[in-house]
């Protein structure tokens, strides 16, 4: 498989601009940028023109079920979801069964991704309370994206609820600790509650009042605190609300403290969007009202939001049938996330650089991945070119995921990937993904070989 390419006349974007140029490839890097580049005739040529060229864009948040889950998704089916959104890179959370929770399990998983990853891929490990010395020395095995902790219950068995836990957790190892932050001890009394008073399943509107406000802030305010006195540096998982951004601000730590956001919670608003898609609009921590939207939003534009992540969480279409709450949290969204931010740009709330800056430099930034950054000589050769040009309602049958229950089924998009080139091999051509899989275990800044 050729490593030479040169794609030709599309607009290549960075986080500080556009300029339009070609991109020649060689030997899986970046040779040279600019315009009209000549390279010999035997290295292939990829027509770019009226399309945009992005850096590797990459999805740092997917669950992708592998092992225990794969009626769900697979690594396989997961990633092929991924390279077909035009996504180069992935993060997988440790909430599978077992649990991604021992250097032994995260080697399982690094085994099982390669020859059947389309991306390049990473795993983080998943803190609980036998672990919690021993991950610092794990933390930085190669292929591991970092550790996860989980306050709040939510799929699967992984749970630090405590502070005194939380606590072991952060002085254990110096990576940045990725956190799924919604008060467990509260969520348990108004689950209790609403079982109490709805036996028999209750209206999934409820969802973001049971979760409520309340257990995101409590939850994000106990860590904080737990992060300036222990000087751990953490990053905030999938945000929710406006009162957890402001507090952020307010609490001003710096670099101790990156935000995530997802495009469920920056596309979508309770109560329409229960009313609207029932369970399949289903996730932790919930979709709140509009005002906690376009405070995300605008957290996209001021700089609290470090990095876009999709949550991709598939269930199968029987489990999200259950009764409320007995249906799962989660939906799939790896394939659909770049389709929508295309989407945001159309429509001007976003810029097409702010995409590289929290698909790229974001993601790279919180957990020190090399090989990921603006496209110029001596980088990557890794790319996606996206055509903003086809703008057509979203199609259940152009979805590869094994879970269908997606909310954005048959709202109309602006602009869809159309190829991704991995160091120089192109793996998505004309929307199809093509040849073996042949994603590699991203690399960190802070891998140690043990
Ligand atoms: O809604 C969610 N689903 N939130 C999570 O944190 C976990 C995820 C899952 O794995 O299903």
């Amino acid at each position: 498989m050729s490593h030479d390419l040169l794609i030709t006349g599309g607009e290549v974007v960075s986080s500080s601009g556009v300029e339009r140029a070609d991109v020649w490839i060689e030997a899986g890097k970046v040779r040279a940028v600019g315009s009209d580049l000549e390279a010999p005739a035997e290295v292939a040529r990829l027509e770019a023109s009226g399309k945009w060229v992005f850096p590797g864009l990459m999805d740092p948040q997917v669950h992708f079920r592998e092992p225990g889950g794969e009626a769900k998704e697979d690594l396989a089916s997961g990633s092929e979801a991924a390279i077909a959104g035009g996504v180069t890179a992935y993060c997988e959370m440790p909430n599978t069964n077992p649990a991604t929770a021992t250097p032994e399990l995260l080697a399982d998983k690094l085994e099982r991704a390669r020859g059947r990853s389309h991306p390049d891929y990473a795993f983080f490990l998943g803190a609980t309370e036998e672990n919690a010395e021993q991950l610092g020395d794990w933390e930085s095995l190669p292929g591991c994206s970092g550790i996860k902790v989980f306050m709040g219950s939510s799929t699967g068995s992984l749970l630090i609820p405590d502070d005194p836990t939380l606590e072991r957790v952060l002085r254990s190892g110096s990576r940045r600790v990725t956190v799924h932050s919604e008060d467990d001890p509260r969520l348990k009394e108004r689950y209790a509650d609403l079982v109490r008073r709805y036996p028999n399943g209750a209206p999934v509107t409820m969802h973001h009042d049971v979760r409520d406000i309340e257990c995101a802030v409590r939850s994000t305010r106990r860590l904080l605190d737990l992060a300036e006195r222990t000087g751990r540096r953490i990053h905030l998982l999938h945000v929710s609300t406006a009162e957890e951004l402001d507090l952020v601000r307010e609490r001003d730590l710096g670099d101790l403290v990156t935000v995530e956001a997802t495009p469920n919670h920056l596309f979508l608003a309770a109560p329409e969007c229960y009313e609207e898609h029932g369970t399949w609009a289903q996730m932790n921590p919930p979709v709140r009202e509009a005002r906690h939207r376009d405070a995300l939003r605008e957290a996209l534009l001021d700089g609290t939001v470090t990095c876009i992540g999709s949550d991709h969480a598939p269930h199968t279409a029987e489990e999200k049938a259950r009764p409320f709450p007995q249906s799962p949290s989660g939906i799939p969204g790896v394939q659909t996330t770049i389709a929508l931010l295309l989407t945001a740009v159309r429509d001007g709330w976003l810029r097409r650089e702010d995409m590289v800056r929290l698909q790229v430099e974001g993601p790279a930034k919180v957990y020190g991945i090399l090989d990921r950054g603006p496209l110029v000589a001596g980088s990557a050769g890794t790319a996606v070119i996206v055509d903003p040009s086809r703008t057509e309602p979203l199609a259940a049958d152009w979805l590869r995921s094994r879970s269908p229950c997606n909310p954005f089924i048959g709202r109309p998009l602006a602009g869809l990937p159309t190829e991704v080139v991995l160091r120089g091999q192109v793996v998505l051509r004309d929307g199809v993904p093509v040849g073996q899989p042949c994603g590699q275990p991203l690399r960190f800044a802070e891998t140690r070989e043990p």
